[in-house]
C-alpha cells in the first residue's frame, strides 16, 4: 500500500502524499497552493519534464562528485532549502528543525525573515551554514535584521524581490485560513503586526504597507553589511543585468514556486536567459518545481550552481520533523547520484548545456531583447 505509514517514504512525492494525510487541510492547502488558478505552479513542474537528458556511455563514473560550493561555502550536495515562513504549520520546532534536517544532510538553509522561530534561535540549532531570506520591512527594521543575521554567522543575505503586493491564494481565502503563530524574528520588539507582517504570507498576518525597495535602495542595503548579496525572484535578463552591474554576488531564479504571479514562465524556462545575461559574473541557482534528482541535473546542466526546495521541506517535516527533513534531502541526494551515473557524468560543476535536449518551442519567448 503506497501511503503505509509503516514504510519509509521513497521519493519526494511519497513525502508530499503521507504529509497530505497528517498535516491540518487548512496548513496543507496554505503550503500546496500556487497564485490564482496555479498555472505556474503547475507549469514548472510540466516545463521540467518536458526537458530530456542525454545520457553518455562508455565513461568512467566510478568516482562520482555530487559536492559543490554556493558562494565559497561548501555543500555536500547541489541542493539547498528555500526560505519559506512559518515552519511552525508542520512542526512545533519549526526551523529549528528544519535546520537540524538540513545540517545532518550537510546542506544550506535559507531562514525567511517570516520565521516563527528567531534568526539567533535558528543560528543556535544548525549545524549547517545559513543565509538570510530578507524581506524589506522599512528602512529601521531591515537595517536590524540584516545587522543581526551577520551577527549570527548567517553567509549571505538573500532579498526576495518577488512580492511588491499581497498575493493571497485563493485556497486560503475560501478556507478563511488564518494563523496565529509568532514571528520570531520580531518578538519583543514593541511593533505592531502592521509594521512587521509583510507582503508575502498574508493570512492571518496583516500586511506592511512599506514601498518595495528599489534598484536605487540597493547601495543602502549593501553598505549595512559586508555579506554577499543574494537577490531571489529575478525572472528576466533585463532585470539580471541590472542586478549584475549592481554587483550582487548571486541570483536565485525563482517564481516563488507560483505563488506569487500566475501566468508567468516557470522558473527553469527563464533560468537560460538569465545565465547568458549573468555571463559568469555572478553565481545563479534556480527553485520552482524541483522534485527530482534528474530535475537538479537540468538545472545544473542549463547553468545553475545549485537549487533549493520549497514545499518538501515542509512535507519532511510533517512526516518525521528533522529526519524528514534529512530524509527528502538524501532522496535527492541519491537520486542525483543516479542520474550522474546514468548519464556518464563524474562532476556536478562539470555539467553543461549538451546534457540536456530542449524541445523545439520549449521556453520560446525567452530570447530577451
Ligand atoms: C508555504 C511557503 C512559504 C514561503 N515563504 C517564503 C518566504 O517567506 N520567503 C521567500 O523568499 N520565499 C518563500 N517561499 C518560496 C520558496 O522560497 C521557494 O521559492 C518555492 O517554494 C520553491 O518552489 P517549490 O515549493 O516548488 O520547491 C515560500 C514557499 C512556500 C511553499
Amino acid at each position: 500500500m503506497v501511503n503505509d505509514l509503516n514504510l519509509n517514504p521513497i521519493n519526494l512525492y511519497e513525502y508530499e502524499k503521507r504529509a497530505e494525510l497528517i498535516l491540518p487541510h487548512d496548513n496543507w492547502d496554505f503550503i500546496a497552493a500556487g497564485a490564482m488558478d496555479e498555472l505556474t505552479t503547475e507549469k514548472n513542474r510540466t516545463a521540467l519534464d518536458a526537458l530530456s537528458l542525454r545520457p553518455r556511455f562508455l565513461r568512467d563514473i566510478t568516482e562520482r562528485s555530487i559536492n559543490t560550493s554556493v558562494l565559497g561555502t561548501p555543500i555536500s550536495l547541489p541542493v539547498m532549502i528555500c526560505p519559506t515562513g512559518g515552519h511552525g504549520i508542520a512542526h512545533p520546532n519549526a526551523e529549528c528543525e528544519t535546520a537540524m534536517g538540513a545540517g545532518m544532510s550537510d546542506t544550506l538553509m535559507m531562514c525567511s525573515t517570516s520565521s516563527n522561530k528567531s534568526l539567533e534561535e535558528i543560528a543556535d540549532a544548525a549545524t549547517g551554514p545559513l543565509w538570510f531570506q530578507l524581506y524589506h520591512r522599512g528602512y529601521d527594521l531591515t537595517e536590524m535584521l540584516v545587522k543581526r543575521a551577520e551577527e549570527a554567522g548567517y553567509k549571505a543575505i538573500a532579498l526576495t524581490v518577488d512580492v511588491p503586493s499581497p498575493s493571497p491564494k485563493e485556497r486560503d481565502l475560501k478556507n478563511h485560513y488564518a494563523r496565529d503563530l509568532e514571528l520570531g524574528n520580531f518578538r519583543g520588539i514593541g511593533k505592531s503586526e502592521e509594521e512587521i507582517s509583510g507582503t508575502d504570507e498574508t493570512p492571518g498576518w496583516r500586511v506592511s504597507r512599506v514601498a518595495p525597495m528599489t534598484w536605487q535602495e540597493l547601495d543602502w542595503l549593501r553598505s549595512l553589511t559586508s555579506l554577499p548579496l543574494v537577490l531571489k525572484g529575478l525572472r528576466t535578463a533585463e532585470d539580471a543585468r541590472i542586478a549584475v552591474e549592481c554587483g550582487v554576488d548571486g541570483i536565485l531564479v525563482s517564481n516563488h514556486g507560483g505563488r506569487q504571479m500566475d501566468a508567468t514562465m516557470s522558473a527553469i524556462e527563464t533560468l537560460p536567459e538569465i545565465v547568458s545575461a549573468v555571463n559568469g559574473k555572478a553565481e545563479v541557482y534556480l527553485d520552482s518545481g524541483i522534485r527530482r534528482g534528474s530535475d537538479v541535473l537540468k538545472a545544473l546542466a542549463l547553468g545553475a550552481t545549485a537549487v533549493g526546495v520549497g514545499r518538501p521541506l515542509y512535507w519532511g517535516l510533517a512526516v518525521k520533523g528533522a529526519e524528514g527533513v534529512h530524509g527528502i534531502l538524501e532522496c535527492l541526494r541519491e537520486e542525483v547520484d543516479r542520474a550522474m551515473s546514468y548519464t556518464g557524468q563524474s562532476d556536478v560543476k562539470a555539467l553543461d548545456e549538451g546534457l540536456v535536449n530542449i524541445p523545439y518551442g520549449w521556453g520560446s519567448g525567452t530570447t530577451a531583447p
